[in-house]
């Protein structure tokens, strides 16, 4: 009797602890866009980096620092801009982490990043595990099948909670920062 009793205590345990253990595995970790770029940077593969670069989305923070956001800022009593989490949810990422979430190269001024679509990149930014669209999935890599899940996504930023929002073209935008792998 006592034996049971200690094996399903057992049986639970080790449920609680593989349990703890994954979801502290899927705690993935920023590792910044030049990280992502060593890889996504040539003409042939699409240019991702050069591509993201030239867009407003990597200035997306220092949009912050400007006079204009400072005034938009203070209308709202959120103080400096650069310092309002209601202002740096839309326009950085990592800023509400923990420095251990964060690479030594991750950088909160490159602003909309890589990772802030694609999802933290610790865990799937090798070689090995970026040939294999299945496991880069498995571990973090976020992909969009078609145009209903990109929008989706461009709209949890591209809305009217954007104090400057002026409307949001799909297409039009879309073609301003696509930056696929061409067909070989
Ligand atoms: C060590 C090199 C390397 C690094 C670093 C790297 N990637 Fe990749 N990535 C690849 C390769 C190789 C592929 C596969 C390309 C192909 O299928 O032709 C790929 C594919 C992808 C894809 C397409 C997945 C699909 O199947 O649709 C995305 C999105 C992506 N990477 C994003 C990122 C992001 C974001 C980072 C940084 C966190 C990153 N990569 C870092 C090498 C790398
Ligand atoms: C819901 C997401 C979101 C929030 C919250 C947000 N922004 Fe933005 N911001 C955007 C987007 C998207 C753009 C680009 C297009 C647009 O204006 O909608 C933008 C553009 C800007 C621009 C560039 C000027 C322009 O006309 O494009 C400034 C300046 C700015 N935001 C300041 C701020 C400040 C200051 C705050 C905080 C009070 C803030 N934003 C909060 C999403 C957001
Ligand atoms: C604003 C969001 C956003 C940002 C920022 C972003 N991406 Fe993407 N990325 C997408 C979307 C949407 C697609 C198209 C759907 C897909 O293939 O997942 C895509 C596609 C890709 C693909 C090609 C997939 C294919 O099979 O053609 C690669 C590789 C990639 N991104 C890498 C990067 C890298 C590297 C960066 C940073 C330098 C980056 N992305 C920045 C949203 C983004
Ligand atoms: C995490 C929030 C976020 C997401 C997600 C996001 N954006 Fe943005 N986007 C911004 C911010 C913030 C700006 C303004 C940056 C600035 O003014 O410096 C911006 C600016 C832009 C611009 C330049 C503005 C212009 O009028 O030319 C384009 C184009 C754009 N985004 C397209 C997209 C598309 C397409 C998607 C979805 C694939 C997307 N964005 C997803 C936050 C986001």
């Amino acid at each position: 009797m006592l034996y049971r009793m200690s094996l399903t205590l057992i049986t639970i345990l080790v449920f609680l602890l593989v349990g703890v253990s994954t979801s502290f595995a899927q705690e993935y970790n920023y590792v910044g866009s030049k990280t992502c770029g060593m890889c996504h940077k040539k003409d042939k593969d699409g240019a991702q980096l050069k591509v993201w670069e030239e867009s407003m989305h990597s200035k997306a923070y220092e949009v912050l620092k400007t006079e204009e956001a400072n005034k938009i800022a203070a209308e709202k009593g959120f103080g400096k801009a650069v310092e309002a989490k209601e202002c740096l949810q839309c326009h950085a990422v990592g800023y509400d982490l923990d420095a251990s979430r964060l690479d030594k190269k991750f950088k909160i001024e490159d602003g909309v990043q890589c990772e802030t679509c694609h999802g933290p990149g610790s865990e799937y930014k090798s070689m090995k595990v970026m040939k294999s669209q299945e496991e880069s999935v498995n571990k973090g890599l976020k992909i969009f099948k078609n145009d209903d899940e990109i929008k989706a996504l461009c709209v949890t930023c591209h809305n009217d909670k954007s104090p400057t929002f002026k409307g949001f073209d799909f297409a039009k935008m879309y073609a301003k920062i696509k930056h696929n792998i061409p067909e070989k």
